[in-house]
């Protein structure tokens, strides 16, 4: 029960600390969405390099977890809202992580102070692609949202992840048309190649 108040309070702290921030910085919202598609491409051009890890090691154990299980239970939708409109579902701007962090454990964790100099550098933090199909293939995560596949049919347990590891998954056309087959979707060439 304290965690759903906090919960609820720290949503609307995110909300009025990213409008502080961005405005106290005269940064339009442009700027930050603009930001937010920077940060996936920069996750994508770092996807082929295994010796890159995490430059922060984001917790979605702690973030997504059940409250019950030591967790906050934060929807996945609230990072990766646009799974729901869009292929791709996104990896959240370093604004929304600042609505709560600039009064979350501002002062005393490293990873926090790292994401901080990010904020402060106005840079997108280059996250570790973990999940990545062929460039010849086309993945609509709404497609899937709408047909209501939940996300751990894919990704496994996430909210009971430290720092996130992909499940056995090997992203095969095979993997992709034994599903098809079972949930009665397309299994026409076009709909998946380009
Ligand atoms: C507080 C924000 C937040 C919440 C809530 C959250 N995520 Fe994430 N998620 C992130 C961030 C940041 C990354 C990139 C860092 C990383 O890979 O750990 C990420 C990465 C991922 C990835 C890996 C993407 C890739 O290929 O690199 C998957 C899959 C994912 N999240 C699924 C989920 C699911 C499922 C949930 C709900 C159970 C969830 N996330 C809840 C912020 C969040
Ligand atoms: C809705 C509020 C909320 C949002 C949004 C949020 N966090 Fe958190 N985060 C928390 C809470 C609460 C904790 C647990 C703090 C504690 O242990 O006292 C936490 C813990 C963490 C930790 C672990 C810190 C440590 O040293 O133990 C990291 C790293 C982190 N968050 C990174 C992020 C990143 C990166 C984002 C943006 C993608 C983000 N958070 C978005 C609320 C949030
Ligand atoms: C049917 C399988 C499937 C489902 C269901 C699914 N994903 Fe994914 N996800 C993938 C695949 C495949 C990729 C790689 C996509 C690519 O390379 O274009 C991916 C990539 C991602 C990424 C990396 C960034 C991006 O958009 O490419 C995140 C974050 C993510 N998924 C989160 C989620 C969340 C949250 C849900 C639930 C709302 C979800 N996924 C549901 C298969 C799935
Ligand atoms: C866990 C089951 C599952 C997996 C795995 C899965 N899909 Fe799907 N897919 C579905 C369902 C269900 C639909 C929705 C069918 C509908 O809307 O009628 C769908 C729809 C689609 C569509 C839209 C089809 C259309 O009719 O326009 C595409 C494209 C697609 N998937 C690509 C992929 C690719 C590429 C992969 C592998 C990387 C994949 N899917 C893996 C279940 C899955
Ligand atoms: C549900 C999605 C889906 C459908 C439908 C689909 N494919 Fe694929 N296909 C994939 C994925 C995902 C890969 C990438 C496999 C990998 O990287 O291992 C792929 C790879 C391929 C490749 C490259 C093989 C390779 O070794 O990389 C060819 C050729 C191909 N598909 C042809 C077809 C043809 C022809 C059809 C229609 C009969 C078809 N695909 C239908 C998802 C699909």
């Amino acid at each position: 029960m304290k965690k759903q108040w906090f919960l609820a309070g720290a949503a609307c702290l995110a909300i009025l600390v990213s409008f502080a921030f961005v405005h106290a910085r005269g940064v339009d919202e442009t700027t930050v969405s603009a930001g937010e598609a920077e940060s996936v491409e920069m996750a994508v051009a770092l996807a082929d390099d295994p010796s890159f890890d995490d430059p922060i090691e984001f917790p979605h154990n702690v973030h997504a977890g059940a409250t019950d299980d030591g967790g906050y239970g934060i929807d996945c939708m609230y990072c990766h809202s646009s799974a729901e409109r869009s292929s791709s579902a996104g990896i959240p701007p370093v604004a929304s992580c600042m609505g709560c962090h600039s009064a979350v454990r501002a002062d005393g964790s490293e990873e926090i102070e790292r994401l901080t100099e990010f904020w402060d550098a106005r840079e997108p933090i280059p996250w570790n692609r973990v999940y990545k199909v062929a460039d010849h293939v086309q993945f609509p995560h709404m497609r899937h949202v709408s047909a209501g596949v939940d996300c751990a049919m894919c990704h496994g347990n996430v909210e009971e992840m430290g720092v996130i590891e992909q499940v056995q998954q090997p992203l095969t056309m095979g993997w992709c048309l034994d599903c098809h087959m079972e949930m009665s979707a397309s299994r026409d060439c076009t709909v998946c190649h380009y």
